[in-house]
């Protein structure tokens, strides 16, 4: 019996350290210590003996039956260091690996555009200026139209209506009319902003940008506004620009004029509308108009953009089409 015993011991010591995982060593236990199993069942024979044969086969059974849990739970442990140790290797962060890269991003191009101009026109003297994109009836339209002047053309650009008091900024003139209420001349700003209107085409988009600029002060002429047109064009091209002025019609200048620029190939291009600030307006803001004289100007963002890039769709800026935009950091 007792052999019985030492070999039950021995095959559980070998399996128990053959077992290389948990499942096979609870297998094992339930082999060996379960319900059915051989130690169990040796423990069942106790029954069969009396006296002195049963204490002693009771006390050495009962050894056998500790030193095979020890045995199991030793091994137990074992495995799941081993198991540990396995995912943390395997989890490892290998801080000698090259990145993913962070593939830095860039500025949009309109951005890039409309940072150039503030710096440029910043260097000629000129503030930024910024204010709502919803507007008002009166900054909007009402202080910006002198109806004696043209009627008709009041309501030139279609807009998109918030509600019966507010649409969306067609032009960034009511930036200008703001500052205007809020501060006497000398006044020298740009804004720049985003602006809205019913368009849509290879040169329209609905939201556009522009970059509108105003000097008020005494004796400011016509000269003036297009010798600062002409010094901004050719810092931005980087070149001597042409700007060409023709007579034109806006509601809120007198004289008005088209900006035009020559491009490297000879061709005359738009790229905004200017003229003398109408007396008119200054009434409406609070402004002198025997004192003060002033020019204001309003330039596309993506048209000077697309002539800087040589992008031929304006759209293209606003199609967020990373291969396009990639192009420009
Ligand atoms: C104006 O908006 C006048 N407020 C400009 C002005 C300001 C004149 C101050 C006098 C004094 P116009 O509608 O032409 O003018 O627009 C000016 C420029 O914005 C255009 O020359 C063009 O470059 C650009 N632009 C106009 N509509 C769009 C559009 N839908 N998408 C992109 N650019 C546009
Ligand atoms: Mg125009």
């Amino acid at each position: 019996m007792t052999d019985q015993l030492e070999q039950l011991l021995q095959s559980a010591q070998t399996a128990v350290s053959a077992a290389t995982d948990s499942r096979v060593l609870e297998q094992l236990r339930v082999d060996l210590l379960g319900k059915k199993g051989s130690i169990t069942e040796q423990m069942k024979q106790l029954g069969t003996l009396q006296g002195y044969e049963r204490k002693a086969f009771g006390e050495r059974i009962n050894k056998v039956k500790s030193a095979v849990s020890d045995l199991i739970e030793a091994r137990a442990k074992t495995l799941a260091d081993a198991d540990l140790q396995a995912k943390l290797a395997a989890e490892r962060i290998d801080v000698t690996l090259p990145g993913r890269g962070d593939g830095s991003g860039g500025l949009h191009p309109i951005t890039r555009t409309i940072n150039r101009m503030r710096h440029l026109f910043g260097e000629l003297g000129f503030e930024t200026v910024e204010g709502p994109e919803i507007e008002d009836d009166f900054h909007n339209f009402t202080a910006l139209n002198i109806p004696e002047l043209h009627p008709a053309r009041a309501m030139q650009d279609t807009f998109y209506v918030m509600d019966a008091a507010r649409v969306l900024r067609t032009h960034t003139s009511p930036v200008q009319i703001r500052t205007m209420q809020q501060r006497q001349p000398p006044i020298r700003i740009i804004c720049p902003g985003r602006v809205y209107r019913c368009d849509s085409d290879r040169t329209h988009s609905p939201m556009f940008h522009q970059v509108e600029g105003l000097y008020v002060a005494e004796k400011v002429t016509f000269a003036d506004m297009k010798y600062d047109l002409q010094m901004f064009h050719s810092r931005f091209f980087e070149r001597e620009v042409e700007v060409r002025l023709r007579p034109s019609f806006f509601p809120f200048t007198e004289p008005s004029a088209e900006m035009d620029i020559k491009d490297e190939k000879g061709r005359w291009l738009e790229v905004g509308g200017c003229g003398m600030v109408h007396p008119k307006v200054f009434e409406a803001v609070g402004i002198d108009p025997e004192r003060y004289t002033g020019y204001a100007f309003g330039m596309g963002v993506e048209r000077l953009a697309m002539l800087r890039y040589g992008v031929d769709d304006l759209r293209l800026f606003f199609n967020n089409d990373l291969r396009f935009l990639e192009q420009f950091k």
